[in-house]
């Protein structure tokens, strides 16, 4: 089996460049997340991959098969494609059983009945949903009803399975469960998939490389651990993980640091601009490494503690200084009043 291409595509939906020359692949055994926020064009991509939207520029193919080629004038019809959808909301047939919904596509392609039992009753029971074929969606939970849609695009089994939020509709702990038992069935079948989400830390848990999409352009590609932790932009850093923001003015950039003055303070972190001092800057920081002081020193500002919270496994706090408001966590509360706030250089990024 070859990669999943998709070359320089670009797709307009009434007067709006919805996609501005997107590339990606996709490589067979990989699970790849397309993220980004929400309208920047992760459905519409989907959508052009299996054929449902059409692209005036750039190329999809698999191999040799090409699915679309603006260049060559060559489309081909989404059933011709043989990709697995998978839509957030499950869409299945509400009058027929989970059977007849898996069944469905393959009595549609004239697929000898014999071969349905068979094919049907092989994906049920990969999907550990068996003993449920002769059930109605209504008679589902939730997240047997996601389960059972899945199925319905594993019975043809595509190259690749193309996955629009498939968990979106789960409640937050099921959601959890759903993504590993998701990860393993499609790493165990050795299939490959496209995954959207809008949710950094599903993306994260379920994909080998994430897509970061903004405004119909890939901001960022790359394995999930490379995204979080060397972010190339203020968007990718912003997006991934939950921030502090600090703003100021650029001092100086030098031997890859950067520093910035916030509150008269010089706060120095790893330089992400090429910006000429006394410029705007803006520096990110993950919750987690934030660092709480006692006493004045090197990249530490004062700041007042707000309440702070308990969050079961950790607390976190909340620090304010006019304007800026700092979270960050701690294994002990500390008590409201004055104290200081270290944002350690190595893990400051200024953009
Ligand atoms: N038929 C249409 N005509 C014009 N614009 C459209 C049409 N359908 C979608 N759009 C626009 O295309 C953009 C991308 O939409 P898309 O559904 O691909 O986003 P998305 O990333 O999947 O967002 P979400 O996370 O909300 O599902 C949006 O700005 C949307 O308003
Ligand atoms: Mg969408």
């Amino acid at each position: 089996m070859a990669d999943l291409l998709v070359k320089d595509l670009k797709l307009r939906l009434g007067d709006n460049e919805i996609l501005k020359s997107v590339s990606l692949s996709v490589t067979p055994g990989q699970v790849v997340a397309l993220l980004g926020p929400s309208g920047s064009g992760k459905t519409t991509l989907l959508r052009a991959i299996a054929g449902l939207e059409v692209p005036h520029g750039g190329s999809i193919s698999i191999g040799e098969s090409v699915f679309f080629d603006a260049a060559r004038g060559i489309e081909l019809p989404a059933e011709q494609r043989g990709l697995g959808l998978v839509f957030q909301s499950y869409a299945l047939w509400p009058h027929r059983t989970v059977f007849d919904n898996v069944a469905y596509g393959l009595k549609l392609r004239k697929t000898p009945a014999a071969e349905i039992k068979t094919r049907v009753e092989k994906t049920l029971a990969q999907i550990g949903l068996g003993h449920l074929a002769a059930r109605y969606p209504h008679q589902l939970s939730g997240g047997q009803q996601q389960r059972v849609a899945i199925a319905r695009a594993l019975v043809y089994e595509p190259p690749v399975l193309l996955l629009d939020e498939p968990l979106s509709n789960l409640d937050a702990k099921l959601r959890e469960e759903a993504r590993a038992w998701l990860r393993t069935l499609i790493v165990t079948l050795g299939l490959s998939a496209i995954h959207v989400t809008h949710d950094q830390v599903e993306a994260m848990a379920i994909a080998d490389r994430i897509i970061l999409l903004d405004a119909g352009v890939v901001t960022q590609e790359g394995a999930p651990t490379a995204l979080y932790n060397e972010p190339g932009t203020l968007f990718t850093a912003e997006f991934m993980g939950s921030n502090n923001r600090l703003d100021g003015k650029l001092v100086e950039i030098s031997g890859g640091r950067a520093s910035m003055e916030v509150f008269g303070e010089r706060i120095t972190g790893m330089a992400r601009t090429k910006a000429a001092a006394g410029s705007n800057a803006t520096g990110i920081i993950r919750i987690e490494r934030v660092r709480c002081a006692s006493s004045a020193g090197p990249n530490r500002l004062k700041m007042e503690l707000k309440a702070p919270m308990y969050l079961g496994e950790r607390w976190e706090l909340v620090f304010a200084r006019e304007h800026l408001t700092v979270r960050a966590y701690a294994s002990s509360p500390l008590k409201p009043g004055e104290h200081y706030v270290e944002f350690p250089a190595e893990a400051l990024w200024v953009f």
